[in-house]
């Protein structure tokens, strides 16, 4: 095991390693730095403790806030990277491999030192935070399970504080959700079983933003791509991309590697995988661990073990091995390290940008989830393109006047 100055000696060079590939939160990370805007304000974050929240969480204490944080996901904290934060005076509580003991407790700890802004990633936090801290004027919610939960929420009349839903914001989900998921998905299933994508009948549960990045890259990569839906246009929208489109029960007995991106539980349930080949791998990315019916896969197996670091391998009674991918949590930050730099860098600079305005305004605004204020959005994606040199147009007035205009026809 590393020391711990050695740990923290890696989390530098990961997180400067990943700095050095986002360049908006760079930028915003300068502004921060010369005027203060978070001088003295108390942030609460629950996020998965990579390299990329590093960045940001360094940005917002350049910022001036008091930034504390707590994994939101067991299996997705990256050690050398709290050892960092720790170091450098930011406190982060959570460690890979955690128990849920654990994790509830670290999130309890972060609501206690009473934040006065919220950063969460699945809703855990914002939901502890309203039933023990009435102190909070805002949050934001970087997920699109958190913003479902919170929404419910809202409409059950039970949100505490605005939050702004940092997800639906399109420099976000367009982005992290479809190509970083993508990528990092691929990436998960590669480093936990080097199996070859080439020639596999690839399901892929669910066709939101997640699904479609994934059936997209797993497709260049040469997997036959099946999608399973319930929402006919879904269904459609994957049928007239090229996928082949049929229900779960159909798919199990065909498919070599399942990944479920749906936010629903049970979508893959017992009676699918006893339809399901020998040796068939299944894996999840949606934000929780429900969309596998674990418990159902422990009771049906006669014997389990670890066959490589988060790969294991069940026996049903029929001889069948089942081959599980990170206890059916997150694929991608669970077995890989979570999406690229270059994409968290919009949606972290979304989150930077978001905190900022509820700094300012969120005593005006109402107990309601928000969208991005729509200048933020703009601005990250303008700052995002001259990042990689891309000029674009602009229009003319006569072109302004023509698209604001109902006089022209034919
Ligand atoms: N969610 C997905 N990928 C992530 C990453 N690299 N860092 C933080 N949160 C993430």
């Amino acid at each position: 095991m590393a020391s711990k100055s050695g740990a923290a000696e890696s989390g530098r060079s990961r997180v400067e390693w990943a700095s050095t590939r986002m360049p908006v939160m760079g930028l915003i990370t300068e502004q921060f730095s010369k005027a203060k805007p978070l001088d003295g304000v108390r942030i609460g974050g629950c996020l998965h403790l990579t390299t990329e929240t590093a960045v940001l969480a360094l940005s917002l204490k350049e910022a001036g806030a008091d930034v504390r944080l707590c994994a939101s996901n067991p299996l997705s904290t990256q050690d050398d990277v709290v050892a960092y934060l720790r170091r450098g005076g930011v406190s982060a509580l959570g460690f890979k491999g955690e128990n849920v003991k654990d994790y509830y407790a670290h999130i309890d700890s972060v609501v206690a030192s009473r934040p006065m802004l919220t950063i969460d990633d699945g809703g855990d936090l914002t939901n502890a935070a309203m039933a023990k801290n009435d102190g909070i004027i805002g949050g934001t919610e970087e997920t699109t399970t958190g913003v479902l939960r919170l929404r419910a929420l809202e409409r059950a009349g039970r949100l505490k504080y605005p939050i702004i839903a940092v997800n639906e914001a399109d420099t976000k989900h367009m982005f992290d959700n479809r190509y970083g998921t993508g990528q990092s998905t691929i990436d998960g299933i590669l480093r936990s079983t080097n199996v070859m994508i080439a020639g596999k009948n690839f399901v892929v549960a669910g066709y939101g933003w997640v699904g479609r990045g994934i059936a997209s890259r797993a497709k260049g990569m040469g997997a036959k791509v099946i999608v399973t839906e319930v929402d006919p246009v879904k269904a459609l929208e994957a049928h007239m991309d090229g996928f082949e489109v049929m229900s779960m029960d159909q798919a199990a007995s065909v498919g070599d590697i399942f990944v479920t991106a749906t936010g629903d539980i049970n979508v893959i349930n017992e009676q699918h995988m006893r339809k399901m080949k020998d040796l068939a791998i299944m894996a999840n990315s949606g934000h929780f661990n429900v969309e596998i019916a674990i418990a159902a896969l422990e009771r049906m197996a006669k014997s389990k073990r670890t066959v490589r670091e988060q790969l294991d391998e069940y026996v049903l009674p029929s001889g069948r091995r089942l081959l599980l991918l990170a206890q059916g949590r997150l694929v991608n930050l669970s077995a890989a390290e979570g999406h690229p730099s270059e994409v968290m860098d919009m949606s972290f600079a979304n989150q930077a940008l978001s905190l900022l305005y509820l700094a300012r305004n969120a005593r005006k605004l109402e107990r309601r989830v928000y969208d991005v204020p729509r200048e933020i959005d703009q601005r990250i994606a303008k700052l995002k393109l001259a990042s990689v040199g891309i000029k674009i147009d602009s229009m003319t007035e006569e072109q302004r006047r023509y698209v604001s205009g109902y006089e022209s026809g034919t």
